[in-house]
């Protein structure tokens, strides 16, 4: 088991992370708040878990609502629907959440605690890849409104975060995989090394060697925390976590946000971004290649599919004619493991970029 402490003054908190966490709770389970306590999950990871966590919790009651699966149900009405749950349950401000999930149900469970009451404290059970590097810790809530993916959200930071990596076992490859894509940006933005050891462990990582992914995870944990302990609401070097994600975002847009999991589109805009940094000199050479490597060792896709349209694409990205001069700030490298938010890139550079990247 490891512990990373995420340092924010009064607000600061463990996460802990280990193998078989929720079965053997005895590192975690005294820090669970005496209060009412109110489980929110989905209807595929409550089946898998929710009994060994209530098992954890010993004698303690415990009101459980359990959420349809999908991002979709990131949504207003479940939202309201959480909230009416609270108010049935007579839970008031010394009562605690427990998210059980996803980034989704994390995302979800942390709004309604920033907002109940004013905000009452939660405890993160990240239960993918992708939330337990990520979602989990940092304290970023939201849910989607018809306008678009998180626009209604908080910063509330949670109590404690309990990563299980046993839980990934049940985890879907894809959904897997596109976790890994996560960890491999942490690598490229801010640490050379751990790339270079992601790139060693990928089959021990693909196989979900339990101690592999318990370092893997802590280590990506742990550049979490110090991003976000050094720029907690986003003003300045958290905005590099961001690698990727411009040309992601244009990609998953494209392609009705159906095609491809996050992740995947992430790790295809991390190499297009690399690429733009070495085609506008910025890194050396061979940068952009050596990231595409590590993702395709860890099963993930590199190239933009051909048939995206690429004016569609900056369109999306605002980078089309019609906004040359609204030009978006984009993450790009200085080298492996050393990334800055650039504001100067062209859209016709952008372009190249992006044409170099289709295959
Ligand atoms: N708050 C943040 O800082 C932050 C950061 C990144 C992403 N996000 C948000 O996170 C969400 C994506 O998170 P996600 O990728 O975890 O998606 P998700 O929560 O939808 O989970 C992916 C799928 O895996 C299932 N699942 C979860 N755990 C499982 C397990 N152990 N075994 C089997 N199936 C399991 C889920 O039910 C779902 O079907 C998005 O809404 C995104 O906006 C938030």
């Amino acid at each position: 088991m490891r512990r990373v402490d995420i340092a924010l003054g009064e607000r600061s908190y463990p996460v802990f992370v280990g193998h078989g966490l929720l079965e053997a709770p005895s590192a975690w389970a005294d820090r669970v708040p005496d209060a009412p306590l109110v489980v929110l999950t989905n209807d595929t990871v409550g089946p898998l878990y929710l009994d060994t966590l209530k098992a954890a919790l010993g004698d303690r009651t415990v009101h459980t609502l359990v959420l349809p699966d999908g991002e979709a149900e990131k949504s207003f009405d479940n939202y309201r629907r959480a909230i009416a749950f609270l108010a049935d349950h007579g839970v008031r401000r010394d009562g605690c959440l427990l998210a059980l999930g996803g980034g989704v149900i994390g995302d979800l469970c942390g709004f309604v605690a920033a907002t109940w009451m004013r905000g009452v404290r939660f405890i993160q059970f990240p239960t993918t890849l992708l939330a337990q590097v990520d979602a989990s810790v940092g304290g970023k809530t939201a849910i989607n409104i018809p306008e678009g993916k998180n626009l209604v959200g908080a910063f509330h930071q949670p109590v404690m975060v309990v990563a299980d990596t046993a839980t990934l076992s049940t985890l879907d490859d894809r959904e897997y995989r596109a976790g890994l894509a996560e960890i491999l940006k942490t690598g490229a933005i801010r640490d050379r090394a751990f790339l270079a050891d992601l790139e060693a462990c990928a089959p021990a990582l693909l196989d979900r060697d339990p101690e592999a992914l318990e370092d893997i995870v802590a280590r990506s944990v742990a550049h979490k925390a110090e991003v976000v302990a050094e720029d907690e609401q986003e003003a300045g070097v958290r905005a590099l976590l961001n690698f990727g994600h411009s040309f992601g975002h244009a990609v998953e847009a494209h392609t009705g946000y159906t095609r491809f999991l996050h992740g995947e589109a992430v790790a295809m805009g991390m190499v297009a971004a690399a690429r733009l940094s070495e085609q506008r000199r910025l890194c050396p050479a061979g940068v952009a290649d050596r990231i595409a490597e590590g993702l395709r060792r860890l099963g993930l896709p590199t190239l933009i599919p051909a048939d995206l349209d690429v004016d569609a694409l900056l369109d999306l990205m605002q980078l089309d004619k019609k906004n040359t001069t609204r030009q978006r700030r984009l993450v790009l490298l200085r080298d492996a493991g050393d990334a800055f938010v650039d504001a100067g890139s062209e859209p016709g550079q952008v372009r190249a970029a992006i044409e170099a990247s289709q295959g």
